[in-house]
């Protein structure tokens, strides 16, 4: 898949602007704060419905304006699509594709994929379980929409199951009340771990591999899911019993704490380099290998899902990975459309023969 060409207006520091990309390798190139980072996001929300940057869509719109609108068309396969959307100051957003506005993003099946790799997603490794549970939340969702849909039903029985713990009425009254989000939160919650644990079990026989031919063997790469769920056989039924009788096993830690301890909401995915946590044991320049492993495993696994390669987007790192991950990297571009920003003119050795575009970008604005 690809994007042919995309349309900015009034969004973040582009007034207007309207480019065609090249199938191959795309290179953007431009000093700090120019926007390159501000161009990979509108591709990236035509794939995702959102921005990985804010939550909040009004900081989107540039500055003194009461709109935004990407618009881009994108091939897939043998057909394309267009895709708009429309972001104003006063209303929800609206997202359109040839021309008929989609209720949610989540009608958008078989749309866009993407896959981004930026200097920010080390925390990946060095952040908190949360960072991870995003990660995770965004990478099934692009392949799997029901489980988007999934993520949002459990939080909002959690929201208010929280909110039950939390209330000043009688403990016997709220353990009653509990029951019927209980039944509810390990119905779904139990269908996330699967998913979850399904794409971890994937991500780590592929990046397992990356990571070997990265390092020449030297290295072994492990991806684990740690939930705060017990479960020794993996099918929904025990998972969604377990977790139901957890959360009453739990029941008087979560009153007292007026939150709820257990649940996909607090899981985690470990990495282990050679055997250790990769977080505390690996050095900077090995975190930032296996985090080029794990993306490339993602856009392997999209390929496996929708028979097709993703669009990968590269925000600043090409320049800062050696030869030889570079090179390694390289070998994708063949095969999948890649768009590349970056502070300096990239001329490598590796790129002659491949087919690109080289844009320049100053003031929202490519010269
Ligand atoms: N809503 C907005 N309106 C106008 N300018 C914006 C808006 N949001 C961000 N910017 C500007 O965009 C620039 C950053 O763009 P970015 O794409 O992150 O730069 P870089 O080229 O370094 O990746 C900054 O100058 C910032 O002030
Ligand atoms: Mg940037």
């Amino acid at each position: 898949m690809n994007v042919e060409n995309i349309k900015l207006i009034n969004f973040r520091n582009y007034d207007s602007l309207n480019i065609k990309l090249n199938e191959k390798v795309n290179i953007f190139v431009g000093k700090n704060a120019q926007g390159k980072t501000n161009l990979l996001e509108s591709i990236y929300m035509c794939a995702l419905g959102k921005s990985f940057r804010t939550h909040r869509d009004k900081e989107i719109i540039k500055l003194g304006k009461n709109a935004a609108y990407i618009g881009a068309n994108i091939k897939i396969g043998n057909y394309r699509k267009f895709i708009e959307i429309k972001l104003e100051k006063d209303k929800p957003k609206t997202i359109r594709v040839n021309k008929i506005e989609l209720k949610s993003f989540r009608e958008l099946q078989s749309g866009l994929n993407v896959v981004i790799f930026s200097p920010d997603d080390l925390k990946l490794i060095k952040g908190g379980p949360g960072e991870r549970r995003n990660f995770l939340d965004t990478s099934i969702s692009q392949i799997k929409p029901v489980y988007k849909y999934n993520i949002n039903r459990y939080n909002k029985i959690l929201f208010q199951r929280n909110n039950l713990l939390k209330s000043n009425r009688s403990k016997s009254d709220i353990i009653s009340l509990l029951e019927v989000f209980d039944i509810q939160l390990s119905k779904i919650g139990s269908q996330i771990i699967m998913l979850r644990d399904d794409y971890i079990r994937r991500l780590s026989i592929n990046s397992k591999e990356n990571h070997n031919n990265l390092t020449s063997g030297k290295e072994k790469l492990e991806l684990n899911y740690v939930s705060s769920i017990h479960f020794t056989d993996k099918s929904k039924s025990v998972i969604e019993k377990n977790f139901f009788q957890q959360l009453k096993d739990n029941i008087n830690r979560d009153l007292r704490a007026g939150t709820t301890s257990i649940g996909p909401h607090r899981d985690d995915m470990e990495i282990k380099l050679n055997g250790m946590d990769a977080r505390t044991f690996a050095s900077q320049g090995q975190q930032r290998t296996i985090v080029l492993s794990i993306k490339l495993s993602e856009v392997e696994i999209i390929k496996e899902e929708r028979g097709l390669y993703p669009v990968l987007l590269l925000d600043d790192v090409f320049s800062e990975l050696d030869i030889e991950r570079r090179s390694y990297l390289t070998r994708s571009f063949n095969h999948m459309q890649t768009i590349i920003t970056s502070t300096d003119i990239i001329d490598l050795e590796e790129l002659k023969g491949i087919d690109k575009s080289v844009f320049h970008i100053e003031k929202g604005q490519i010269i």
